[in-house]
This record gives structure tokens, sequence and C-alpha cells, in this order.
């Protein structure tokens, strides 16, 4: 009788540079929008607000672009928010992955959005649209944020009401969590608004500082270097509106060498 050698499938093997995670649970919020949670190797070290490559193996190679975590770097496992391009050689791809399924992260994270490279003090403005909220999601539940700011406001602007992700974790569950929900009730305010539909607040990031609304609805002074900080990410089109509001009022730009009152990271992928 002969008997043949039968060798189970291979396991998938990392690229060098990658670590081989496990995606755990998908969430599509809108037919443009969806995050997934995966597995996190206990050597992924990252700080709130820092992005890393994530992706597929396509054709036997990495096809992988930046994601900002959006989980905070507690937690055991990791999330990322993307959207959903049909034509996106990524994005089409990865927003039909189901739990189970593999997905490549990055093992160096990076980023500018880093509490560190703002001045301490004061009331720091968290302005995000569409994905740009990804990073601020990992800030606003890392304790150090609530460290080193008096106050958190997030402001979050999206086309239509549904691509307000995490609206309820935000403004539900995170108050009552059991290790910062004080923390975020007394610093933490949540700022959205939409500009397709209708909405309690319907206006840019940049409409609501211009016009002063903004600091009218919170009970705050205008923004202002002395006294505030500010973190963006959106689309280059609002980040750089964003930075030329901020610098006309005196805000400079910090980076990982040198803190300042402003820092700015695009929201990354658009395909
Ligand atoms: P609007 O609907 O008026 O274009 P997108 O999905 O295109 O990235 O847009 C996300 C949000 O960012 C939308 O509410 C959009 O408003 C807003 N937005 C787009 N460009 C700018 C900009 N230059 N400054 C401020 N907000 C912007």
């Amino acid at each position: 009788m002969s008997v043949t050698a039968h060798s189970p499938a291979a396991a998938p093997v990392a690229p060098p540079g990658f670590f081989l995670e496990t995606v755990q649970s998908v969430h599509h919020w809108t037919d443009r929008l969806f995050s997934f949670t995966c597995t996190r190797d206990p050597s992924f070290r990252f700080g709130a607000g820092q992005f890393a490559m994530i992706g597929l193996v396509v054709n036997g190679k990495p096809l992988v672009r930046a994601y900002s975590m959006v989980s905070p770097p507690w937690e055991e496992h990791l999330e990322f928010l993307s959207i959903k391009v049909q034509d996106g050689p990524l994005t089409s791809r990865l927003q039909h992955i189901v739990p189970g399924d593999k997905v490549l992260i990055g093992r160096k994270p990076t980023g500018t959005l880093l509490p560190e490279n703002l001045l301490p003090g004061g009331t720091v403005y968290f302005f995000a649209t569409g994905t740009g909220i990804a990073p601020f999601m990992s800030l606003i539940r890392d304790p150090e944020t609530y460290d080193r700011f008096d106050r958190i406001v997030l402001v979050h602007t999206v086309r239509q009401v549904s691509e307000l992700a995490y609206r309820n974790l935000i403004a539900e569950h995170l108050p009552r969590h059991e290790l910062l929900g004080e923390l975020a009730a007394e610093k933490l305010t949540y700022y959205p608004s939409v500009t397709r539909e209708s909405f309690e607040v319907q206006q840019r990031i940049t409409g609501l500082i211009e016009s002063g609304k903004l600091a009218a609805d919170l009970g705050l002074p205008p923004l202002s270097p002395e006294r505030d900080r500010a973190m963006l990410c959106g689309s280059e089109a609002m980040n750089s509106d964003v930075r030329a509001l901020l610098e006309a009022r005196g805000f400079t730009e910090g980076s990982n060498n040198a803190p300042g009152s402003y820092v700015v990271e695009k929201a990354f992928v658009t395909k």
C-alpha cells in the first residue's frame, strides 16, 4: 500500500514589514462607508492619533494605504474606518472583507496628530470631515488626551446624517464608559454637522469658525492660539481652508520636533 504524503494547506505568511491579522467584525455604515475590527499583534504599539499602512495581499503582493487607528491604544483589537470606492484599487476589495479574512497591518505606525505635538493646556478642537474622524476616535478614548487639555471639542462634518460614524458611541456610550465616562462627560463636547441634508447644524467647519457660530453655540470665546489648540483631519481642501483660517488667527503648526498650536493630517484613503 502506498501512502501519499498529504500536506495541509500552508498557513499564509505575512510579507516583510507587516503583521497578518484576522478580521473580527465588519460594519457597513452606508454604501460609501464601512469599518472593521481585527486582531492585534501584542507587539504592535501605537499612539492615539497615529496611522499605519493597512491592506490586503493582491496577486501575491501587499496592496496597502494609510489608515488611522480608530481604536485606542489600550484596546486589544484594532479598528479602522474606510470609504468604499467601486473602482478604488484597495477599497473596492477591502469593502468585501468578512470575519475570518486576513488583513495586513504595517508594523510601523506614524503620524503628527499627537497631543505632544501641541502646546499643552487650553481647549483642543478636533476638526474632522468624513473619515477624518478616525484618529480622533482613538484620541477621545485615550486618558492622556484628557490629562493634557482642559476641554476637548470634536467637530465632525459630513454630507449626510448617516455618515456621522460613531455618533452613538460618542454621544451615548462614552459618557457612560466605566473608565473614561467621567472624563468624557466633564471635558468632551461632540459637535456634529451635516452639509447636504437637514440637521440641527447644517454648515461646513469653515463657515462655523468664520461666522462665530461654533464658539457661540459652545459658549466659548473665538478661536485664539493663546488658549486654544487644534487638530485637523479631512480632505486636502478642508485641511487647507481650515489651516488658512487658523493661521490668520495666529496659530502655528506643530510637528514631531517642535510643538505648536495646531497640527494637521489628511484623511488618507480616497480610492
Ligand atoms: P459640502 O457638502 O459642502 O461639500 P467629502 O465627503 O467630500 O470629503 O466631504 C465631507 C464634508 O466636508 C462635507 O460636509 C463637505 O461639505 C465638507 N467639505 C468639503 N470641502 C470642504 C472645505 N474646503 N472646507 C470645509 N469643509 C469642506
